[in-house]
């Protein structure tokens, strides 16, 4: 029997990037937060004499091969149960999601194959090692084995799981605009990170590491002395997503479709690289009418909520 397994996706609520590293990649500093909308990812796994992974999807953009977040992920994780196991896994992706930068969809979709594997076979990983799997596979995929609101420090991929934010609605633009991840990184370095010592760079990550849990630890009060709310007192700090610095200089357009969601929203701006840029609005009136605005200028989108952890394992494997 298969089991399917839902992917939800994620934004950005801040991200903050450091200097480059020795092997690559950037030292960063941000906060995920998962979707309620979701792609469908079916697996079915038979013992075989030879490991093999078999990939269909409903829209042909999605690669079928080595190339796929999916195909690599399993391919590391039926390694590690050679050579006592190995098994033949068909998996089916079923695109509810556009395919689109900033929503970490392929990396959800990789995690759902996992949990899927899982089940099919009855196998659990430890821990420690679905996170060590997750993190070869790319930098935003382990925050999918945690759900709800995710701190992601490193690369992006030690992640850490945060009080859950109030869900709130949130309307994603979709513009028909490709970002490449590696070269918004290398814009940058050659720009804004030129600017910085590799000292003030760092200081920077910090502050925001500093803001993201004291304002999720419920630290803040309003000035009448009570709570505040962890989103609002984490948008009057002042998170925002350095990417923006870079992106909407080169893609002005975006910039401009971030203004069109700020009416009424507590929040918005570009998830990861882009091109997704989203709206959280308190009701769904609000939400709707950013919904309207964006029709109107003619950019696709999709409105959804947020997703606590507690939804996210409740929800995510569909009971047959
Ligand atoms: O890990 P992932 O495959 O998502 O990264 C894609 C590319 O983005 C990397 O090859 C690297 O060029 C860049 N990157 C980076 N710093 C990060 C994450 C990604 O420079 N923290």
């Amino acid at each position: 029997m298969a089991t399917s397994v839902r992917s939800f996706s994620k934004i950005n609520l801040g991200l903050a990037i450091g200097p480059p590293r020795p092997d690559g990649f950037h030292e960063l500093v941000t906060l995920y937060q998962t979707l309620e909308a979701h792609d469908v990812v079916t697996v079915e796994a038979n013992p075989s004499e030879q490991n093999r992974v078999l990939l269909t999807s409903n829209d042909a953009r999605v690669p079928t091969d080595s190339r796929n977040t999916v195909w690599k992920m399993l391919d590391q994780a039926m390694k590690r149960l050679l050579p006592e196991f190995s098994a033949e896994v068909s998996v089916h992706i079923e695109k509810g999601l556009p395919v689109q930068g900033g929503l970490g969809a392929g990396s959800a979709n990789a995690v759902a194959a996992l949990i899927g594997l899982e089940r099919e076979l009855r196998r659990q990983f430890s821990g420690a090692e679905r996170l060590e799997i997750a993190a070869a596979v790319g930098s935003d995929v382990p925050l999918f084995l945690i759900g709800g609101t995710v701190l992601g420090l490193g690369r992006g991929e030690e992640v850490y799981p945060m009080p859950d934010l109030e869900p709130i609605h949130c309307v994603v633009a979709l513009p028909s605009i490709g970002v490449s991840t590696p070269l918004a990184f290398q814009e940058w370095d050659l720009t804004e990170g030129k600017q910085l010592t590799a000292e003030a760079n760092f200081d920077r990550l910090k502050v925001l590491g500093r803001v993201l849990s004291a304002g999720l630890s419920g630290a803040f009060s309003t000035e009448e002395g009570r709570p505040e709310d962890p989103l609002l007192a984490l948008v009057r700090t002042g998170i925002e997503n350095d990417f923006e610095k870079v992106v909407f200089r080169q893609y002005p357009f975006l910039g401009e479709i971030k203004r069109i969601l700020e009416p009424g929203a507590v929040y918005a701006a570009l998830s990861g690289s882009g091109s997704a840029v989203f709206g959280l609005y308190q009701t769904e009136e609000a939400a709707r009418k950013a919904e309207e605005a964006l029709a109107g200028q003619g950019t696709a989108c999709l409105r959804t909520k947020t997703l606590s952890r507690r939804e996210y394992w409740q929800t995510m494997v569909e009971t047959r």
